[in-house]
This record gives C-alpha cells, structure tokens and sequence, in this order.
C-alpha cells in the first residue's frame, strides 16, 4: 500500500482566507502572556452554580426528553422566551415562529450565506469587519465590497452604502450596529434610519448581528435597523456573551421565507441544535434576574474598558488614535503610520504581551498600522501590567 495520497480538496477552499488565529491562540495562551488578543467573555462571570441547579432541574424534570432527538426549529420555550425579550426590551414584534435556534450565532453566518449567496454575488460588510464572517461568507465564493466607517466613528459610511448597494445589487449587507467586533463601534440613530432608508425597496437583505447589544455600558437598549426595515432584515442574537459561550446556544429572527429556507440547510447541516443545552438554558432564564447579572456583567467590562482608555491617551506616542466603545468587549487602537501591527503583535508576545493585529479583518488588506484589544477577559491589575508592556513595545517600534 503507498502512503502517498493525492487529498483533492474543493475548489472553494482557495476562497478562504488562511486562519491566523491558530497562531494567536497558541502564543497568548502562553502562561507569562497577558493576552487582550482573544475574544472572550470573562469566566468568572459564569453562574456556574446557577446553570448546575438549572440543569439538576431539567434531568429531574424532563431527563428523556432532553435526551432525545428534537425538532429543527428549537426548543419552543425558548424561541417563546426571545420572542417576548424582543417585545419587552425592544417594542419589537417578533413571533416565536420565526426565530430558531442555533449552535451558536456563528452558525447563522454559514448557513444564511448558504441559502442566499451564489459565486460570485456581491456582499458588503463593514472595515473592519468580524473576522469570523469573513471566514464563514468565504466559503461560499462572494464578492465582499467593503463599506468605510464615517468621520467619528458613529457608523458606516452611507454614501458609500448607497453607491455600492445601487451599482453592486449586493444579495446581503452584513454589519454589526452595536459595539461591533473587531472596532467597538456603535452605529448612531441616524445612520440606523439613513441605512434603512437606503436599503428599503431595494433586493438586498440586511444581516444584522447582534452579539453584543445586551452588553451596553449603560444598559439602554439601542434601537435595532429591524425595527424600520422588518422584512428585509436578518437579526442574529446569542447567549454566548451573556451567559455561557460553551452551551453553544444562539439564534436567527428572519423573515418568513428565510427562516423556511434556512430551517432545511440547517435540517441537512446538523438535525438540530443542542436540546439539552436549550432546556437547562430556558430552566436557567426562568428562575434567574438576568437583568441583573448582565448589568453586573456589563460594570465590570466598563471599568476594564476605560482603564483601557486611560493607558492608551496617557503611555501611548502621539498620533495613536482609539475607539470609545459604548459596551461589548473590543477596542480598536491605529498606531502612528509606520508601525506595523505584525512587528506590535511578534514583539508583545516576546515581551509577554498579546494583541490582536488589525488587517485580518480589514478584507482590502488595510489597517497595517491597526490593533484590536480585548478588555474582557483580563482583570485590572492585568490590565495595567499589560498596557504598560505594550506601550513599550510600542514605543521602541516607533
Ligand atoms: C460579532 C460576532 N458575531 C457572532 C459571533 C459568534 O458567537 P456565538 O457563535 O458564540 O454566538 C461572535 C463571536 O465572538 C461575534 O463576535
């Protein structure tokens, strides 16, 4: 028998960019590292206890029907649950039959490209723009047209969105309006309407990720673009950043004929998603003040954030410019020209430091002299200590 096989990969992998984040996890998970370059939430956030009971309850209660096979759709408690989340914090109308739930939110990215874009069709997304969906929408051979963020950060660009919406006719427009992974960026009111505006009567669809919109520094709900663009909006939303990532538990809002279409890529993708993890999370959100615990939640991220802020206006050279992020987990730092986040990235792990380099999300090769920093993760006397690294670092690159 010869050892030599030929692997005849698909053509479609040429698409996909090649993965640096193998590398970024080995090196930050390196012990003496402190690392902002990962994106979790903090683990000493978990309800550990909480989620225990919760699950005691379910196998208690429901133990062989937690075990069993379930339908595509979710759990109906649950999409129940969302729906009337929906009404209660947003004033949105949301019936629970057009929500499902999936492994995760990132599960929605490969699968609504999936039923909606062909080689070669045109979607935009933000500059910078979720790594993650970069990846996920690769797969599938689109055009990405990317849309600049405005002056001051208030969100994209809308000019550029009309121009490329009007010549491009993109099949999908996939932003993320609130404190946006990798830029901290929330979209303004008036841009959420003008973004509406522009898409209303037109035939692109507009995927709205919603990862962090619970995690706002000051709790106020922002308003969803759904909400003025309801049948031409695809929402995501996730318990992975408010309660538990490992459950593997988010899920889609869609349009009536979307979610029917993408119920059977993900029937022909998975059956369903994790049944137990949907009924110990339904136990656990009915007899928990989530409220409260993503309030707390959210503080602590705060403190971290503006500790962040801090250190970035006082140690680092002049010409460095930062994000105000309003919630969520990131804030993005452009180096004066000529730093190199590759150089920043090599030479803080050296140094015992981690940092995201900034060019893997933009999808035109930009932002070189970028860096997007984790807060959530690392308390604040971590955060001081790592800073302090990377502003030297820093510096000596300079
Ligand atoms: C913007 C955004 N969308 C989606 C996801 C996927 O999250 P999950 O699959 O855990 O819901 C992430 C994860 O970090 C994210 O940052």
């Amino acid at each position: 028998m010869s050892g030599s096989v030929s692997y005849r990969f698909s053509q479609r992998l040429s698409h996909v960019p090649a993965s640096f984040l193998g590398e970024l996890f080995r090196v930050s998970s390196q012990p003496d590292v402190i690392s902002f370059a990962g994106g979790l939430p903090d683990a000493n956030r978990f309800d550990v206890e909480g989620i225990r009971s919760a699950s005691e309850e379910v196998f208690a209660q429901e133990g062989k029907t937690a075990l069993q096979y379930s339908t595509t759709d979710g759990y109906l408690p649950l999409r129940t649950y969302i729906a009337s989340r929906y009404r209660s914090r947003l004033g949105l109308n949301a019936d629970p039959e057009d929500i499902q739930i999936v492994n995760g939110s990132q599960q929605c990215l490969d699968l609504v490209a999936k039923i909606l874009v062909d080689p070669g069709d045109h979607v935009l997304i933000e500059r910078p723009g979720y790594l993650g969906a970069i990846e996920a929408f690769s797969y599938y051979e689109p055009v990405f047209d990317p849309v600049q963020a405005l002056d001051g950060l208030i969100g994209p660009d809308p000019d550029s969105v009309r121009g490329l919406v009007t010549d491009n006719s993109p099949v999908l427009w996939y932003g993320i309006p609130n404190s946006q992974n990798p830029s901290g960026m929330t979209w303004s009111p008036g841009i959420r309407r003008e973004i509406a505006d522009i898409l209303d009567g037109t035939d692109t669809l507009l995927y709205e990720d919603d990862a962090f919109g619970e995690l706002f520094f000051d709790g106020r709900p922002r308003e969803p673009v759904k909400k003025s663009l309801p049948h031409q909006t695809i929402m995501t939303g996730s318990f992975s950043k408010t309660i538990s990532p490992g459950l593997r538990c988010g899920w889609i809002w869609a349009p009536h004929p979307v979610i029917e279409e993408f119920n059977r890529a993900k029937q022909a993708a998975d059956l369903h998603s994790n049944l137990l993890s949907q009924m110990i999370l339904t136990r656990y959100l009915e007899t928990t003040d989530i409220d409260r615990r993503i309030w707390e939640t959210a503080r602590v991220y705060e403190e971290r954030c503006h500790l962040m802020e801090e250190i970035i206006d006082d140690r680092f050279p002049a010409g460095t410019h930062r994000t105000s992020p309003e919630g969520g987990m990131f804030l993005m730092v452009t180096l004066p020209s000529g730093i190199d986040s590759m150089d920043v990235f090599r030479q803080g792990v050296s140094n015992g430091v981690a940092v995201m380099p900034g060019s893997p999300f933009y999808i035109d090769r930009g932002g070189g002299n970028t860096i997007r920093l984790n807060f959530s993760t690392v308390d604040l006397n971590l955060i001081t200590e790592g800073m302090e690294r990377l502003s030297q670092v820093i510096k000596s690159l300079k």
